[in-house]
């Protein structure tokens, strides 16, 4: 049940803490220094030369920030829309790793996506929430990110879950194949560690309540963000068009000026997530919103030099660049929920929507 909740979707938000420590349970050693995936032991990946990953929806966001992480780690990696995937995709060799990510595992397009790469001749792995499910039976293999049942019909922690085990196969990937660890693991374990306390945290003294508040009339929500925050950008507008029904689009920061830039006004509140990559020109880009009108919420760590320059702050901890972004996820996902509540929406079963797409 709900238990003290009074929504599944806020519930699931709130036991993120828990689901993360899941995920990396037994799977990350700080101490180490490795990461270690169950069956795929050092050298499973030796012979990969590029990896697609093929979700939809809030897996596809995940997806996005896996493929970008492996990018980052030094491998050549895309994310695909699935329902895509038909009609455009890239040529698969055996040394092609197919990663299909879905929380059910039971998504058609997913399912018709790595059916075909595993006729093309790839080889195929699943990162999915189901033991059991389709998608693990069919893929070569499955990592399960362990984050327990999601009710409601928006994707929260489950996405949180897909993404961290992503990024955990994504430096597993990068050490098989360039040889050595890559670079920043060193920094990212004890990160990894130290994150379901510091979501606690987050979850307890978010202003994501009030900032919903204060904004809730506003015409559209606009979501930027650069490197790996820019999935979380995506994420954050799906999430909030989902269950507020408002109009929201997330954005590339860099994109805002060759285009999206003429829909800024001052009705058009703009989320700028900082994960430390590049945030100068991030925050340049805010500030070119601001310019026109537009209130901005900067999503980052507190004493960061964007707190002066926003109009609000929702506060992340100062962590490594590469969970960043899912650290400001969590922000945002709050503010979805508690601006779908001002305007009364049936949160955890939106219009039009089911929990499991299974049909093309
Ligand atoms: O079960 P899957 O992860 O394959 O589902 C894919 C999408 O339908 C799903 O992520 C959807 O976008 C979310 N429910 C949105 O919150």
């Amino acid at each position: 049940g709900k238990g003290e909740y009074e929504h599944f979707m806020l519930k699931e938000i709130y036991e993120q803490p828990t689901s993360l420590a899941q995920a990396i349970e037994g799977r990350v050693d700080p101490n180490a220094g490795q990461v270690s995936l169950e069956d795929f032991e050092p050298g499973t990946f030796e012979d990969v030369d590029s990896v697609q990953l093929v979700a939809c929806g809030t897996s596809y966001h995940a997806a996005l920030y896996g493929s970008l992480a492996l990018n980052q780690a030094g491998v050549q990696a895309t994310a695909l829309l699935a329902n895509e995937y038909s009609v455009t995709a890239p040529p698969v060799t055996e040394d092609t790793l197919v990663i299909a990510v879905s929380q059910s595992g039971e998504t058609a397009d997913t399912l018709n996506a790595l059916r075909q790469a595993a006729d093309e001749g790839a080889e195929t792995l699943t990162v999915t929430n189901v033991v059991g499910s389709t998608a693990a039976r069919v893929a070569d293999d499955a990592l399960f990110i362990r984050a327990g049942p999601e009710i409601g019909v928006a994707a929260t922690k489950t996405f949180s879950s897909q993404a961290v085990m992503l990024t955990l196969l994504a430096q597993r990937i990068a050490d098989d194949v360039r040889g050595e660890p890559p670079a920043d693991l060193e920094s990212l374990l004890p990160a990894l560690a130290d994150m379901p306390e510091e979501i606690d945290t987050l979850l307890e003294e978010s202003a994501a309540d009030a900032i919903a508040r204060e904004y809730i009339d506003s015409q559209s929500f606009f979501f930027i963000g650069r490197g790996l925050g820019f999935p979380v950008a995506l994420e954050g507008a799906l999430k909030f068009k989902e269950i507020t029904y408002e109009h929201a689009e997330g954005f590339a920061s860099g994109e805002l000026k060759h285009g999206p830039l003429a829909l800024v006004t001052p009705e058009t509140p703009v989320f700028a997530i900082f994960t430390g990559e590049e945030d100068e020109k991030t925050l340049k880009n805010a500030e070119e919103a601001q310019t026109r009108g537009a209130p901005v919420i900067a999503v980052c760590p507190d004493g960061h030099r964007a707190v002066e320059v926003a109009d609000d702050h929702l506060a992340i901890p100062d962590t490594d660049s590469d969970l960043a972004g899912l650290h400001a996820n969590v922000q945002l996902q709050l503010v979805s929920y508690y601006a779908a509540d001002l305007l009364g929406r049936p949160i955890d079963k939106p219009r039009n929507l089911a929990k499991s797409v299974t049909v093309e």
